[in-house]
């Protein structure tokens, strides 16, 4: 890893910042499909729920949904076998569209949508249980103090939590410049590079998780861009060490 990189370096994302209805960050957003797809989140996420995730979960929370795109093309990575699911999905800007909503539907995934920051959210009480909580993209933005106060509260909400995140590598970080090449915006660009830089290596996660939790961290590089991690109760290391295909 280059110097610049032995660290953790976390700065604002500019579509964070910009107005949901600003065409930059609509544009950035349809970028963030494709930048999904070429780092393979999609088929790493549900790789982690096969793997992870022992019955079929009746309710799933995923942290920081965008505009659910990633989570329907999850979802439709099981449409033969999760038939019947609530799935809650948190994002400080509700994108949720009724389109969305209805392919969801079309799946038996019902949509509830959670409009809040994430931090006043768990903050207050009546988060509910889930049997899954999953997160794409979204723990990068916080800083390791604000990932623990995140991670205690969730280590009660559900027995199995999963992230799929950027790995900080400089490989990942040179491939960001030639994100131009799909078309990628300005705002784009700079929140590629950004969270590569805010990524993480190692066992970073897994040493921010409360130590007297019930459960085990299992943590790892997958490809050249992801940084997998997950949470899974004590007793199913065994399934959970198997390599993912
Ligand atoms: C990089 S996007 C990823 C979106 C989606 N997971 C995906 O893969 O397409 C990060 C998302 O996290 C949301 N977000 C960032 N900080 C947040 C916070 N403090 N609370 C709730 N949502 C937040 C943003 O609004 C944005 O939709």
């Amino acid at each position: 890893m280059t110097k610049d990189l032995d660290r953790r370096r976390i700065e604002p994302e500019l579509l964070d910042i910009l107005p949901a209805d600003d065409p930059r960050a609509i544009g950035s957003r349809r970028d963030l499909v494709w930048i999904n797809a070429l780092m393979f989140q999609s088929a790493i996420m549900s790789g982690l729920l096969k793997a992870n995730v022992r019955k079929t979960p009746t309710r799933i929370l995923e942290l920081g949904s965008g505009d659910g795109a990633f989570m329907l093309s999850v979802a439709r990575r099981f449409a033969r076998s999760w038939t019947d699911v609530d799935l809650v999905l948190l994002d400080q800007v509700n994108l949720i569209s009724d389109k969305r909503r209805a392919d969801f539907a079309a799946l038996g995934w019902r949509v509830e949508t959670v409009t809040d920051d994430v931090f006043d959210w768990i903050a207050k009480p009546g988060a509910g249980a889930y049997d899954v909580v999953s997160a794409n993209l979204f723990l990068h933005h916080f800083s390791d103090a604000d990932l623990k106060v995140l991670f205690a509260a969730l280590r009660s909400l559900a027995p199995v939590f999963l992230a799929t995140e950027p790995s900080r590598n400089a490989s990942a970080l040179r491939m960001c410049s030639l994100l131009r090449v799909i078309g990628a915006n300005e705002v784009t660009m700079h929140d590629a590079a950004a969270s590569v830089r805010a990524g993480f290596a190692g066992n970073e996660l897994s040493s921010l998780w409360p130590s007297d939790s019930s459960q085990q961290c299992v943590e790892r590089r997958i490809g050249p861009f992801t940084h997998a991690f997950s949470v899974i109760p004590k007793e199913a290391l065994p399934r959970c060490t198997t390599p993912l295909s």
